[in-house]
């Protein structure tokens, strides 16, 4: 049965979606069909395709009560929109419906597992958010929410941990068939802790275990956990919410981190952390295991720091990062973007062994949807610094900066064309290679997702510089040898 608000919001989006102008929208990274978007959910194989819900406000360009948006795609670029799934329409889920999973059930359905809000006032007039954990079943489309939710609450928490900070389950089904999911939590130190639970059926479950806890020490409460085996190890997704800043590792404030370790007996044993993207728009990652065995991640490509600087007129806000695949190599996390990508790649312009100097612009390099390569290597005595300027033009520039000294990437948007008094630069280390670099930029318009020495980093940029700066440019102090190879992406 549709109720009555996703009638009504199902209808809003068809009605208003269409004066959107196109050229608002990025070409292949996922936004709402209008409004607000924050959190990647039901990240998930279902009937021989991938879906994504998201975090859907689309009212307006704001946050507001959560909504479940919902697009599917083959192959991770070309994604294709499908009726809102959830609105905020019963007692337990009226205040929002809050991030969560989906995944294929045996006999055929979708099975959504969300964090349903609602509110209530306490005996002292204080407002409280309760977060339990609900179930929706459905065909890929529609979708019903069962009469027995919720299925996980307050009494579903060891003792002492917080029964209203408890959200976002992220399930996945065992080789024996039962189904597992983990859900964010804060302990009663007050910081995050992320709890395992299990169930036989996809609609009754019980608590595990916790896998892990923050121990006030990467942030506080631990948002958006996934888990899952990748290449002989274990790893933990979370993103923290006050973070403080830890060399050039971590940074303060909203953060996302991946904790690398082993999982035996029921036991997480963490061996690394680590940020997962180091720029500055990135959080609430979601993984799946894609049919032909690969960990694919995606995320907001937003922070909630940086979520006012938008323009009025904006009537979309919010999209996700390219969906990356990912490895473990050397003990870290490796991403980069689906090999998918190549497919839509159109005329390749590309240089070898140019000697930059000085600012040097090469014929046919420039753009803004694009996936360029540029490798750098010293030539002779050691440089100072290597400089790729991006969507540039008059007062407008994004560079990247490599200087070898310190094995630093130096990623400034100051002059990207942002009128807000927010972070613009991000600082990062990178592994030293004799002095040579190998940047990957992936651009669609108005953001910009940097992938370092075959993904050992990521760092991912909202821009919102005017699409008249087309400009690329490569500079050096001191002498460097840059082979670029760069792709438009057509998608026509
Ligand atoms: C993370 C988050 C989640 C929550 C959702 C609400 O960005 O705060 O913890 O489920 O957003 O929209």
């Amino acid at each position: 049965m549709i109720s009555e608000p996703l009638r009504q919001a199902r209808a809003f989006e068809q009605q208003y979606m269409p004066f959107i102008p196109k050229e608002e929208r990025p070409l292949f990274h996922v936004t709402g069909g209008i409004g607000w978007i924050n959190d990647p959910n039901g990240f998930s194989c279902y009937r021989g395709e991938y879906h994504l819900f998201f975090q859907y406000h689309p009212y307006s360009n704001e946050w507001g009560p959560m909504h479940w948006g919902h697009v599917k795609t083959k192959d991770f670029i070309h994604w294709e929109r499908l009726p809102i799934a959830l609105a905020p329409d019963t007692p337990y889920d009226c205040n929002g419906c809050f991030s969560g999973s989906a995944l294929e059930m045996p006999d055929g359905r979708q099975l959504i597992l969300y964090t349903g809000v609602h509110r209530k006032r306490r005996e002292d007039g204080l407002l409280e958010e309760y977060q339990t954990q609900c179930v929706a079943v459905g065909d890929g489309v529609d979708y019903e929410k069962i009469l027995e939710n919720p299925v996980l609450d307050g009494k579903d928490v060891p003792e002492g941990n917080s029964i209203l900070d408890f959200r976002d389950p992220k399930m996945w089904m065992e080789p024996d068939g039962t189904y597992r999911c983990v859900v964010g939590n804060r302990a009663a130190d007050g910081s995050g802790a992320i709890l395992l639970y299990r169930s036989e059926d996809g609609f009754t479950w019980t608590f595990s275990s916790a896998v892990d806890a923050c121990r006030n020490e990467y942030g506080r409460m631990w948002e958006c956990p996934d888990f899952f085996p990748l290449d002989g190890k274990q790893v933990l997704l979370t993103s923290p919410q006050e973070m403080a800043a830890l060399g050039l590792e971590f940074h303060a404030g909203f953060g996302a981190i991946c904790l690398i370790g082993t999982w035996e007996n029921e036991t997480f044993t963490r061996e690394k952390v680590q940020s997962i993207d180091y720029g500055i728009d990135y959080y609430a990652s979601q993984t799946l295991e894609s049919y032909d065995g690969r960990r694919i991640m995606i995320g907001w490509m937003q922070n909630w720091t940086n979520t006012g600087c938008k323009t009025r007129q904006n009537r979309i806000f919010g999209q996700m990062t390219l969906p990356r695949e990912l490895h473990v190599r050397d003990g870290r996390l490796i991403q980069n973007p689906v090999r998918e990508l190549a497919d839509y790649h159109g005329q390749r312009v590309a240089y070898e062994d140019v000697l930059v100097t000085s600012e040097t612009n090469m014929q046919g390099i420039r753009g803004r949807i694009l996936d360029m390569t540029v490798d750098v290597r010293p030539v002779g005595r050691r440089y100072n610094w290597f400089k790729l300027h991006v969507a540039k033009s008059g007062e407008y520039a994004t560079t990247i900066r490599y200087k070898p000294d310190c094995s630093t990437v130096r990623v400034d948007r100051s002059r990207c064309g942002i009128r807000y008094d927010v972070v613009h630069v991000r600082d990062f280390l990178v592994r030293p290679r004799d002095g040579a670099i190998r940047l990957r930029v992936v651009m669609d318009r108005n953001s910009l997702e940097l992938f370092v020495n075959d993904g050992e980093q990521a760092a991912t940029f909202i821009i919102y510089t005017p699409e008249e700066a087309q400009s690329i440019s490569f500079e050096a102090d001191g002498a460097v040898l840059v082979n670029v190879e760069k792709y438009d992406l057509r998608f026509d």
